[in-house]
């Protein structure tokens, strides 16, 4: 209860927490088997790597460290970017193209404070991250959906949309996407990158999941294809290093990095330069790309032994088939639905997160998301055997 004469602002009409929030207010039972979060499985998080590089960090520029620091960014950490980037992508950037984040989350957040309006159009999948939904949301704007199959967003029906809706923004996840798993096929990545230079919007390309790929070769993101500026590029160490540090970036036209910079200002001044200096050791020496050959394994066991779970579940089951990122979408057949059996999932100690709360127009009850990087073998077999039984029980 609001004390009284208090009011909410306009902007948080219809928004109520995020449902996996709640979720994760359920998941309190002691040996719950929780599918439901995003997290990286806290054995792929270095921490004693992290207490020898910020114990390092402190003592060779403690002061500086510890000082309010600018926005665009602790000066060590944007060159070791620069340089990551460089090696790893092979779009052109400086370091006016750069912004370090408090998280890539925070990166929506400034560019719905620097380029939208309330009321203006913003085109996403269906179903999407739902993080970023609720941010767009906050900032009242109208979210379209745009058609999608296996490959992601097509290519067809998103130019109809473009020229229907005249979007400020695309948000989209083209690699490993949230919450399906799914990539966006290498020959729909240029022709977004042009349509976004022919139509006049901004492409906001969030990339959290790029290298967490067990399968497959890498595909190009869409801002190598961008020759205008209209595509702005999100990376994270979150799924990579450690979600607590909150490091995410954002490459864009150095005009746009300028706004979205003094929006940051009145959000959190910059982003923590601990976090900035213990990535900056991380890159320097070496550590990104060991660390990373050195959990995937573990987690592509894990995909593997949730899609092997999924063969036997009732017929009628459909499912994404991911080559990397940390989801599994699943579709149970019509008649099915997930939030209502969600509770006696509870019950019998496995957690997954209803899909519904991924789409922007709602429906699709039938549908949920499973994470399987956050919990054992033995919890995925345990877990997956608890609710091939359930949904079975439900659908006859
Ligand atoms: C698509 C997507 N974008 C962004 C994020 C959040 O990243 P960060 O921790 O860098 O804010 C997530 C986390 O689940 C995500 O799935």
């Amino acid at each position: 209860m609001l004390p009284s004469g208090v009011t909410y602002a306009e902007r948080f009409n219809g928004i109520s927490g995020s449902a996996i929030r709640a979720i994760f207010k359920v998941l309190t039972k002691p040996g719950i088997i929780s599918f439901a979060g995003g997290n990286p499985s806290n054995d792929a998080l270095p921490n004693e790597v992290c207490a020898e590089l910020s114990r390092e960090a402190l003592l060779s520029d403690g002061k500086r460290i510890l000082q309010y620091g600018a926005t665009e960014g602790y000066p060590p950490f944007l060159e070791s970017l620069l340089a990551y980037l460089r090696q790893n992508y092979r779009f052109p950037v400086e370091k006016e193209n750069v912004l370090p984040l408090s998280g890539s989350t925070q990166g929506i957040d400034l560019l719905c404070k620097a380029f939208t309006n309330p009321g203006d159009t913003v085109l996403v999948e269906s179903p999407t991250f739902l993080g970023n939904m609720q941010t767009l949301r906050i900032y009242q704007q109208h979210l379209v959906p745009v058609e999608s199959d296996e490959q992601g967003v097509l290519l067809g029906a998103l130019e109809n949309t473009v020229k229907q809706t005249h979007p400020k923004l695309l948000y989209i996840i083209p690699t490993f996407q949230n919450p399906t798993g799914r990539t966006l096929a290498s020959e729909r990545r240029e022709p977004i990158a042009r349509m976004a230079e022919k139509y006049g919007f901004l492409a906001v390309e969030d990339d959290p999941y790029r290298d967490l790929r067990y399968a497959g070769a890498f595909l190009p993101p869409i801002k190598e294809y961008d020759h205008s500026d209209h595509v702005v590029y999100m990376g994270s160490f979150s799924k990579i290093i450690s979600p607590g540090m909150r490091l995410g970036y954002m490459v864009a036209n150095a005009d746009i990095i300028a706004k979205c910079a003094i929006g940051k200002q009145s959000s959190d001044l910059h982003t923590s330069n601990l976090t900035q200096a213990m990535v900056d050791l991380y890159l320097r020496r070496g550590l990104l790309a060991p660390h990373i050959a050195e959990i995937l394994p573990g987690y592509r066991d894990k995909l593997n032994a949730m899609l092997s779970e999924l063969e036997t579940f009732p017929e009628g089951t459909r499912y994404t088939r991911p080559e990397g990122g940390l989801f599994i979408f699943v579709a149970m057949p019509e008649g099915f639905n997930a939030g209502d059996v969600f509770k006696d999932a509870v019950e019998r100690g496995v957690a997954y997160v209803p899909g519904t709360s991924f789409y922007p127009e709602g429906g699709h009850e039938n549908t949920l998301r499973l994470n399987f990087s956050n919990s054992t073998l033995a919890q995925i077999h345990t877990g997956m055997g608890i609710l091939r039984e359930l949904f079975t029980s439900k659908l006859s």
